[in-house]
């Protein structure tokens, strides 16, 4: 089956294209769009979606995703594309240095449209934030260590991230949704 994906995110776009493969062909939209402000996920992928289905007739998806530390009151959040891009890794870690507790979470929501419904799958995974850059990968990758990777960063797991990630976490609700669309 043939499915949109709306994103001017190409990691994210590799992401979902591997883990998906084998029941969802993806057609990337590389566009970027404006972010309704909300403290929630799943508000801005269900807004977003709505926003875009005046555009596109076919199914098409977008992801929303956050990184949530716990320590900074569930800092960056909705805000994470944003904080990465003005204070990096490196700013993140500053913000953590000295705190014992490194708890985070990282989330991804997907909203589908297709068939005029908006349909959301969500996937998180806890972990912690590491003490320095580890890896490589793109956004938080290297600070970020799932709790079930042997204390690896995303960063350093490559392409077993998708093991382990919030967003293969929310792709396999996906694909299990689609493969039974389509059977
Ligand atoms: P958005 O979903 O485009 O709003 O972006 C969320 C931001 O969180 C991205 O720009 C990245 O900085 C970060 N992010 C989301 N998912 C990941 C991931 O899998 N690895 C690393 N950073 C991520």
């Amino acid at each position: 089956m043939k499915i949109y994906f709306v994103s001017s995110n190409k990691h994210k776009y590799i992401e979902f294209r591997r883990i998906l493969k084998d029941v969802i062909d993806i057609n990337w939209i590389n566009a970027d769009y404006l972010e309704p402000q909300s403290d929630n996920l799943i508000d801005v992928a269900i807004t977003s979606a709505k926003w875009f289905s005046h555009y596109i007739e076919e199914p098409f998806f977008l992801e929303d995703a956050g990184l949530f530390i716990d320590s900074l009151g569930g800092f960056p959040g909705v805000y994470s594309s944003y904080v990465f891009k003005r204070l990096g890794n490196n700013g993140v870690l500053k913000l953590l240095d000295g705190v014992e507790n490194r708890s985070a979470r990282f989330v991804s929501v997907i909203a589908l449209h297709i068939g005029g419904r908006i349909t959301i799958f969500e996937g998180v995974v806890e972990g912690t934030i590491s003490e320095e850059i580890r890896g490589g990968g793109w956004g938080f990758d290297p600070i970020f260590i799932p709790n079930e990777s042997n204390g690896k960063t995303y960063g350093e797991l490559g392409e077993n991230k998708d093991l382990f990630s919030h967003r293969g976490r929310s792709a396999t609700k996906l694909r299990d949704f689609i493969g039974r669309l389509v059977a």
